[in-house]
């Protein structure tokens, strides 16, 4: 595996370092196939990216962009569905053509979404995606157990990850909102993408970040399987390195 392990002072940081990535790898290929995360981890990333756009430095008018997972159940624009997120966070403020937007879908016939998804993936495959890290390890909403080489598909969520998705942000009204279940893009699918970005920040990611980075390579812990991949960059900042022993 190869992987650059970047540590910043803090989320600004952090923000600033994932968003020089994407502007790196955007400019070397304005054909960009990107794949994107939601949570409060990359809000700060896609503050960056919508700014540069603004100031006229980065251009997505040929991107295509697939976001990594989606509850089930919600229609699109439900507040707490990723499609409206990354919309609200990212594809309103910037240039990418709607039709170059693409998502899972939550709602319908689950193996057939997950196909639809897959297919529009292709044989291209992704130039770029873009995790955070459940505290358990999970990546998108591949949680402890989920098989390697898993496509996209129809999962059930952990029960930490349904705690967690409840807060302030999260546009659930209450704890039981949570869904139970989710679609997202299989570990399988991930490992494929030529390049991956890993972020995490705060001392309640260290643990996750040990383990995905210096554990076993372990379907109990979903990030282990980055260590089987040629291209990771990572981005974390001190409060989530904290516990790695080669900083
Ligand atoms: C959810 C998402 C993941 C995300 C994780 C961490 O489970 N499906 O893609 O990485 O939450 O979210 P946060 O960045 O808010 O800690």
């Amino acid at each position: 595996m190869f992987v650059q392990r970047i540590i910043t002072k803090d989320y600004d940081e952090m923000s600033r370092r994932a968003a020089d990535f994407v502007a790196d790898k955007l400019r070397q290929n304005p054909e960009l196939r990107l794949g994107l995360p939601t949570g409060n981890t990359p809000r700060g990333m896609y503050e960056q990216l919508v700014e540069r756009y603004a100031r006229g430095e980065l251009d997505f008018s040929r991107v295509h962009t697939f976001n990594l997972d989606e509850y089930w159940g919600l229609e699109p624009d439900h507040p707490a569905a990723f499609a409206r997120y990354i919309q609200n966070h990212f594809l309103r403020h910037v240039n990418v053509p709607s039709g170059q937007a693409h998502w899972p879908s939550g709602k319908g016939d689950a193996a057939e979404n997950a196909r639809t998804y897959e297919a529009r993936i292709g044989s291209e495959g992704l130039d770029i995606i873009i995790l955070g890290i459940g505290v358990n390890g999970h990546i998108g909403f591949n949680e402890p157990g989920a098989a390697f080489d898993a496509r996209t598909g129809f999962v059930q969520l952990a029960e930490r990850t349904r705690q967690d998705a409840f807060h302030p942000r999260s546009g659930f009204a209450t704890r039981e909102d949570v869904p139970i279940h989710g679609i997202t893009m299989g570990i399988g699918t991930i490992l494929e993408a030529k390049s991956i970005l890993l972020l995490a920040s705060g001392a309640s990611k260290a643990k996750a970040i040990q383990r995905a980075l210096e554990g076993p390579v372990t379907e109990e812990v979903p990030a282990s399987a980055l260590q089987r991949h040629g291209d990771v960059t990572v981005i974390v900042d001190e409060a989530a390195a904290a516990r790695l022993a080669d900083k």
